[in-house]
């Protein structure tokens, strides 16, 4: 748990409208997010978390199967039991995100005309681009939070962010994928004017006379379709960029605020957590409220959280001696190895949290046993959460 001089998560949750749970691959930032958003509905808020890609029996205990971008109520009588404790005025709704569906919204909200969204709509490089632009999906997140944020209909919305090689790149998408339009695949071949795309010129830049030699050799390996295709695409999508760009800083802005703070979740490990602590760095540097660590998956010490099967239960007889000492031998393995698991942990915690200062809180959640799945696994991780 945390330190006497730093706030309770719980204090952290109650005091902003937007949590950003991040972190890398794997290390539980959509169960975070979901059971921090089940405890502040619990606790009498209107919480909505938007969760990226759930495994499939969380998902369906989230009633968002099938639903993309759709805020979904949950029923948490009907989930958890009449008698579950819920606050008055308490509410708990989820939406799972869909980079795809963003990108439509997006692309009707800034089109200029009907024409240039029929060119998009239309484009095949459309398809690929809105799924596997670099920076795209985390891009959308940010669209759909700030919009989200707007409708007022919350207390609190909960980000759950997608697995990225390394955390910053959720802050750094929209940057990122601004420059991937703007340059483009083909960014070279098509000139700027007064520092922005100028789609005549691009047009006539790409088929033009100073390039008909380097249209030769693209045509020939790619074809005259899919170059004209592409060429299209980047000066139907340049038109948007203005937009999109105003609406990346409104989503800064918002990050920046008071009313957000971004939480971590990073396993106990030597990598986890130095990426962690290169993180809370940065997002001092950029001026990002960092507020809290979520260490997630510690192994408890020997005693503590789950015991291991003693061997007696596990085909051992305690007839013969041989065998009785074989057995405390085996118990004492197992303990010592605990211990230095645990040890270690606890070690790489110690380093975490003598590099971020006292001021934050570090709550811890043991690794559990099986599969975190359903809203009653979730409210197990809340004892934890505080
Ligand atoms: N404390 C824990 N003890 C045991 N299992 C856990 C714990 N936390 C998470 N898990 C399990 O680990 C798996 C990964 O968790 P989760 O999907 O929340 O991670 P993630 O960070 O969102 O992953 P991704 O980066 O792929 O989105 C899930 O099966 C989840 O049930
Ligand atoms: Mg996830």
């Amino acid at each position: 748990m945390s330190d006497s001089s730093a706030p309770d998560l719980n204090e952290v949750v109650k005091a902003h409208k937007v949590l950003v749970i991040c972190g890398t691959g794997g290390v539980g930032k959509t169960t975070v997010s979901a059971s921090i958003a089940l405890g502040a509905a619990l606790a009498g808020q209107r919480v909505l978390v938007m969760t990226i890609d759930p495994a499939k029996r969380l998902a369906d205990s989230l009633g968002v199967v099938g639903k993309l971008n759709e805020a979904t109520p949950i029923d948490l009588r009907a989930a958890l039991g009449d008698d579950v404790e819920l606050s008055e005025g308490g509410s708990l709704h989820a939406m799972m995100l869909d980079a795809k569906g963003t990108w439509d919204d997006t692309v009707r909200r800034f089109a200029k005309s009907q024409d240039t969204q029929d060119r998009i709509f239309n484009n095949n490089y459309y398809q690929r681009a809105s799924e596997s632009l670099s920076g795209s999906q985390e891009y959308m997140a940010m669209e759909r939070l700030l919009e989200m944020h707007a409708t007022e209909a919350y207390d609190l919305v909960v980000l759950d962010t997608p697995p990225t090689r390394n955390a910053l790149d959720f802050l750094e998408a929209p940057d990122r994928l601004m420059a991937v339009l703007e340059e483009g695949i083909l960014g070279w071949l098509i000139p700027k004017k007064r520092g922005r795309f100028s789609p005549v010129a691009a047009g006539a830049r790409l088929f033009g006379r100073g390039r008909e030699a380097m249209f030769n050799v693209l045509e020939r390996f790619m074809g005259a379709d899919v170059i004209r295709g592409l060429a299209d695409f980047i000066s139907a999508m340049s038109e948007l960029l203005d937009g999109m760009r105003s609406r990346a800083g409104e989503v800064m802005e918002l990050l920046r605020s008071e009313d957000c703070a971004f939480l971590m979740v990073a396993a106990p490990n030597r990598i986890a957590l130095s990426e962690g602590l290169y993180f809370h760095d940065r997002l001092a540097e950029a001026g990002i409220p960092f507020r809290g660590f979520v260490i997630n998956r510690v192994r408890p010490a020997f005693g503590e959280g789950k015991t291991p099967a003693t061997p007696w239960e596990s085909n051992w007889t305690r007839s013969g001696e041989a065998t009785y000492d074989a057995a405390v031998e085996q118990v004492w393995d197992e303990h010592r190895r605990r211990t230095r698991w645990a040890h270690v942990d606890r070690h790489h915690i110690n380093a975490l949290k003598a590099h971020c200062g006292p001021t934050l809180p570090y709550v811890e959640i043991p690794e559990l046993e099986g599969e975190i799945h359903d809203l009653d696994a979730l409210r197990l991780l809340l004892a934890y959460l505080e």
